[in-house]
């Protein structure tokens, strides 16, 4: 079983290393590989240009972009809700970047109040996120958006 309150301290700490919002993200996406069993995918989708597109993750390499109201992330974006799916061949619109994904767990990710990414988990397992696992890492959720700083890129670029 998994230790979600140890979970969120590793994740708090984790992103309290003052760090880029990729860089912090792309530590976090390695953690929750790390710790939680029986996953394929997990990472983010961000907001950019009124579409999400992938952002750091671990597994196999994703779809680049889903349009807001498609598919698991695209539906949890539009609705602000997380969705917790049983089984994916049953949600309409599934969107299947790893042929191996049997369930999966949305939950969105807010900034000034308004949703603007995703954390996206898939498990090859059937129904493998139970009501402890969906609270636990709606938790670790709260968690991560309280503590990135979400830059933007374009103000690290290097003046020529
Ligand atoms: N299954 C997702 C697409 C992203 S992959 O799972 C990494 C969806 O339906 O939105």
């Amino acid at each position: 079983m998994t230790d979600y309150e140890l979970l969120r301290q590793q994740t708090r700490e984790m992103i309290a290393a003052d760090c880029w919002f990729v860089s912090a993200l792309s530590n976090v996406s390695a953690l929750l590989a790390d710790t939680l069993p029986e996953l394929n995918w997990v990472g983010f989708y961000l907001l950019r240009g009124g579409r999400l597109v992938v952002g750091p993750f671990q597994g196999k390499p994703a779809c680049v972009h889903i349009p807001v109201g498609k598919g698991v992330c695209g539906s949890s974006l539009e609705r602000d809700e997380a969705l917790n799916v049983p089984d994916v061949h049953a949600f309409p619109g599934h969107i299947a970047c790893d042929s191996a994904s049997r369930s999966e767990l949305v939950i969105p990710l807010h900034a000034d109040g308004k949703p603007l990414a995703v954390l996206d988990m898939d498990s090859p397992v059937l129904n493998r996120f139970g009501a402890e696992d969906e609270a636990g890492l709606k938790e670790i959720a709260r968690v991560i958006e309280q503590e990135i700083s979400w830059g933007i890129m374009e103000s690290d670029r290097v003046e020529s």
